[in-house]
């Protein structure tokens, strides 16, 4: 079977369907709003992940003046929302919101080591504390029928039978779907993931399996997904050079010449749409910043456009350096990816 062909198998999750087993991964400051648009655009994913939220937040969010719970009509059949914070009952709460607004599922963050989220208890801490981790997924269970996915790390040693068991213990509570990174939670991509935890982890649960971590090619992709047997592939870093990508893998059709001025236009006006002047030309910025990571002299891109007053003189800036035709690269720059 080629790469096509393994991709565009429908998957069952939690009675569910999706559609391709590629998934955007979720990123905070990337996958908001307006950039899920645009790989839905592009088409190809199965799920599209929110960027991480606060559960505390979520139950009394208000749509029309959060910058981060906020979407549109069109993902929710594919929108997968994140969730983290570390009480049972905050989370459950957040959960039935997510269900209430009509997504797709709700994912549990147990992989974001960011000091200010693991002192309180959330993120890859509950990875510490696999009995409070278990509260939690039973309790996001009791709340929400909806699809409940958990992503997580290997844990904060590097021991895959410590993965293998809190993919048990995740299911055992009712869990219809893991997200597995297999780096510890210290690691912050500084070494490369062990692919081959995540065939530990497919091996110890009967839940269908999204690996992740370094996939950057179709060649990775492919390879993942026959070294460990896992389900389908969550896409982080590569989403947002090419927000194509899922499109491009699933065999949608072939991508045109110009893509990445193309898609750096589109993104601008719809990050414009959907958030203030300030956020938006910041949100432009920042994924620039990852398709600059496409060409030779990348770095030239970034600056320009980092140093811009306004979203009109960073799209001028990025037109600049789009007048001149420049070829990507096979790979992208794996220095700017961090
Ligand atoms: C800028 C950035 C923000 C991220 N934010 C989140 C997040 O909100 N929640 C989460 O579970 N993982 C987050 N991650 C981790 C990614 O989902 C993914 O696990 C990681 O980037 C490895 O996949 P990749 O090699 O395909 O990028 C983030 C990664 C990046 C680069």
């Amino acid at each position: 079977m080629n790469l096509k062909e393994l991709l565009n198998r429908p998957l069952e999750i939690g009675g569910k369907t999706i559609e391709s087993r590629l998934l955007l991964a979720p990123m905070a400051g990337i996958t908001h709003v307006a950039f899920r648009r645009l790989v839905n655009e592009y088409g190809g994913a199965g799920l599209l992940y929110s960027e991480m939220s606060a559960s505390r937040a979520i139950p009394t969010e208000n749509p029309k003046v959060s910058k981060v719970f906020c979407w549109t009509e069109d993902e929710k059949p594919k929108l997968l929302w994140q969730i983290y914070g570390s009480g049972p009952e905050e989370m459950a709460a957040a959960a039935a919101r997510c269900e209430r607004e009509g997504f797709f599922g709700v994912d549990l963050n147990f992989g974001c080591s960011v000091g200010t989220i693991v002192r309180k208890g959330g993120g890859a801490a509950l990875l510490r504390d696999p009995e409070k981790a278990a509260a939690v997924v039973a309790a996001v269970r009791r709340a929400v029928k909806i699809p409940l996915f958990v992503k997580f790390r290997t844990g904060w040693e590097d021991e895959p039978e410590n993965a293998a068991g809190l993919a048990r213990i995740f299911e055992e509570n009712g869990a219809d779907a893991l997200t597995f990174h297999p780096r510890t939670a210290p690691d912050i991509r500084t070494r490369p993931p062990r692919w081959e935890y995540i065939g530990r982890v497919k091996d110890a649960v009967k839940i269908p399996v999204f690996g992740n971590g370094n996939v950057f090619g179709p060649e990775d992709c492919a390879k993942m997904m026959a070294e460990t047997g896992c389900d389908g592939v969550a896409l982080g870093r590569i989403a947002a050079v090419r927000p194509w990508v899922f499109a491009d893998w699933c065999g949608l059709p072939p991508p045109r010449t110009g893509l990445h001025l193309a898609a750096l236009k589109r993104f601008a006006g719809l990050c414009s749409e959907h958030f203030k002047p300030r956020p938006a030309v910041n949100r432009f910025k920042v994924l620039t910043g990852y398709m600059a990571a496409d060409f030779a002299f990348g770095h030239s891109l970034a600056v320009a456009v980092k140093t811009a007053r306004d979203m009109d003189d960073a799209v001028w800036a990025a037109e600049s350096f789009f007048s001149d035709d420049p070829p990507p690269s096979a790979a992208p720059n794996p220095n700017m990816l961090r």
